[in-house]
């Protein structure tokens, strides 16, 4: 596995750190309130998991599968998988997010949870891709921006795999040209 990757370009501990000063900027913007992470399967549980232990009030979680990726390239076509178990009207909604790359995925989202009244909605995600973008999102809380290369690891995959790397790398190309 650690031989597909080209460069690490964030390390365990620099995520680490990073992720703690998101968690304290989230704590006190929501100091008062109750907050529903919704989070979005798969390539976001490793970063929900750090960031809500590093929370300090009072949440809930809940999860949504959505897909537009085939392989390296974004399909453009979004998918809802799987929705939320709970209605999310009338909370307080912070979307959690690997990656935002085109924002096709993002802008999905938000387009349909924003159908659904909750009470406010804000979006956290660990990296951003700006090389890419096709729809313009508006990021309350962002880990790190990154380079328009494929990455993985820290939950992020290739074909499912490379996910429980702790770093997030660069994959080689010809990982994936390979098949
Ligand atoms: P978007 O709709 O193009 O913004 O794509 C968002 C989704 O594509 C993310 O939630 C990831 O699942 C996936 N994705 C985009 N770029 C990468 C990458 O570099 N590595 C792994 N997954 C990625
Ligand atoms: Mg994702």
């Amino acid at each position: 596995m650690q031989n597909d990757i080209s460069e690490i370009i964030f390390t365990e501990s620099q995520i680490q750190k990073r992720v703690k000063e998101l968690a304290h900027e989230i704590s006190d913007d929501y100091k008062g309130k109750q907050v529903t992470m919704v989070s979005v399967l798969k390539g976001a549980t490793i970063f929900l998991a750090d960031l809500m232990k590093n929370l300090s009030i009072p949440l809930s979680i809940d999860f949504m599968a959505v897909s537009s990726y085939k392989n390296t390239e974004s399909s453009g076509i979004v998918r809802m998988i799987m929705d939320l178990r709970e209605s999310p009207e009338n909370k307080n909604l912070l979307i959690i997010e690997d990656i935002i790359d085109t924002g096709l995925t993002m802008h999905y989202l938000c387009e349909n949870l924003k159908t659904r009244r909750p009470k406010s909605l804000k979006i956290c995600s660990l990296l951003y891709k700006p090389a890419r973008k096709i729809k313009e999102i508006k990021i309350d809380y962002l880990g790190f921006e990154v380079p328009d290369k494929f990455v993985v690891g820290y939950g992020m995959d290739y074909n499912e795999i490379y996910r429980n790397l702790p770093y997030i790398g660069i994959l080689k190309p010809d990982v994936y040209r390979r098949k």
